[in-house]
């Protein structure tokens, strides 16, 4: 597979606010890293000129991250402005000729999904998509018929390892983590499977409402916006098989087997929640039913998890930011001392963010002279303070050619196709307190199962202590 370098980067919405919050910080920082030498295209349709790009590229640093002298003369160098309509062919002309000699232009769709395809036929009428790469941003699609006609409006102009989707989980260091923690070591291997796991669960809880995005998620909610791809993600990384190689497809192969084998979702396997006060937030429908939380219960039909059940839950306005796993292991088969008090005696916890924590939970006992025991957890625990961001990692193996952190066709599919049945409104919503942990009756989905695990956050460390 060619994996030749790219040689010029181009970005669709660069005045946009994804350009702004993670592409201007990503580009500076690939420039830092010596990963970024090449003309780097963006392309708008905001009555902007090149001076006016360059201002907001060095706001947008003062902002994330700060500016560092060095890269950001180097990019102000590299940076190019095309200003025009995406439906007009005299965009992709100005493209053409600015992208001179470049034999494998990327080009980045920061733009919303609904632009995607007059932008790919331009690119494809005008020879920009001759030898490229395209970088398509989340969600790709709205359900499984829309993804797949997405998917092949893009294989009439991109093969698919040509074609880069994006989710910005997959660049994330805990999680990357996460898959060699499962495979660099042989400990889990022999009790990852139904004789030894009871349930897994996966929160990603966050403490704040659609900061100034109501219009954009009022149109997808919590199921489009971060389960389909972030917490299906994560869910692949915990339960697929060992991959044969490191290879991008040896990995997908993987995680598309482990996706093909969980059953389309039902109504009574999940529960939605609106978060009190969200019709009110700025573009956001007065009597919208979108759901800022979701709780969902999958089953996968394999030998290794037949019976073990699988939780997501993730919303907006919930008590903490934080994103964790809790895998409960089933209990001895026999209480040989005392009873544990709080369901299960073993269980793994990884938390993904804010910090980063590998626990394991078991009883150890009371010193004394009974046979007592109580809880503890043996904990190994990082504050991630120099990670390298999602954008840099994900854009550099764009750059070259590298689609390991990168969904394939076939998965997006077939993760649209366990979750199509439960879109829209088939399944009621119910409001919610802002800071509580959502709807009550998402404690009857895993009741079963011993419960949520509701992560508590402490406050992070002073820098130096
Ligand atoms: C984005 C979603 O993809 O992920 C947001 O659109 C969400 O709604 C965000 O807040 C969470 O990402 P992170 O990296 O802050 O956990």
């Amino acid at each position: 597979m060619p994996t030749a370098k790219s040689d010029a980067f181009v970005f669709f919405g660069a005045t946009g606010d994804l350009a702004y919050k993670q592409i201007f910080p990503a580009l500076q920082a690939l420039i830092k890293d010596g990963r970024l030498d090449m003309p780097v295209i963006g392309i708008a349709r905001s009555g902007w000129n090149l001076d006016k790009l360059r201002k907001r590229a060095h706001d947008s640093l003062e902002e994330h991250g700060g500016v560092d002298k060095a890269a950001f003369a180097k990019l102000s160098k590299l940076m190019r402005y095309i200003d025009g309509d995406y439906g007009d062919a005299q965009t992709y002309d100005k493209l053409r000729t600015g992208l001179g000699d470049a034999q494998h232009p990327l080009h980045y769709l920061a733009i919303p999904p609904s632009m995607f395809v007059p932008v790919v036929k331009g690119l494809a009428a005008s020879g920009c998509s001759q030898g490229a790469r395209v970088i398509v941003e989340k969600p790709f699609g709205r359900d499984l018929k829309s993804a797949r006609a997405l998917n092949r409006t893009l294989h009439r102009f991109f093969r698919e390892h040509d074609i880069f989707r994006i989710d910005h989980y997959l660049g994330k260091e805990p999680v990357q983590n996460l898959l060699y923690f499962r495979f660099a070591n042989s400990l889990l291997e022999p009790i990852w499977n139904r004789d030894h796991i009871a349930s897994m669960q996966i929160t990603m809880a966050e403490n704040f409402g659609v900061q100034g995005r109501g219009k954009f998620y009022d149109e997808v909610g919590a199921i489009r916006d971060v389960v389909q791809n972030h917490m299906f993600q994560v869910l692949a990384l915990l339960a697929m098989s060992p991959p044969a190689n490191r290879s991008a497809d040896a990995m997908r192969d993987e995680k598309l087997r482990l996706f093909r084998s969980m059953r389309e979702l039902k109504p009574e396997d999940v529960v939605r929640g609106q978060f009190d006060g969200y019709r009110k937030e700025e573009g956001v429908s007065k009597r919208s039913t979108v759901e800022t939380y979701a709780a969902l219960r999958i089953h996968m039909d394999t030998w290794r998890w037949a019976g073990v059940p699988f939780f997501i839950r993730a919303g907006k306005q919930l008590p903490v930011k934080c994103t964790e796993v809790l895998v409960r292991l089933k209990n001895p088969p026999q209480e040989v001392f005392d009873a544990p008090t709080n369901g299960a005696v073993n269980h793994f916890r990884f938390r993904l963010s804010p910090d980063v924590i590998i626990s394991l939970g078991a009883r150890v006992k009371v010193p004394g002279e009974a046979m007592k025991g109580h809880p503890v957890e043996l904990v190994a625990h990082r504050h991630v303070r120099t990670a390298m961001a999602p954008y840099e990692r994900l854009l550099g193996d764009a750059i070259d050619g590298d689609s390991v952190l990168f969904t394939r066709d076939d998965c997006v599919e077939e993760a649209w196709r366990v979750l199509d049945p439960i879109l829209g409104d088939k399944v009621p919503v119910h409001t919610y307190k802002v800071g509580t942990w959502g709807p009550k009756q998402a404690d009857a989905l895993i009741a079963d199962a011993g419960g949520w695990n509701d992560p508590k956050v402490d406050a992070p460390p002073k820098v130096g202590s």
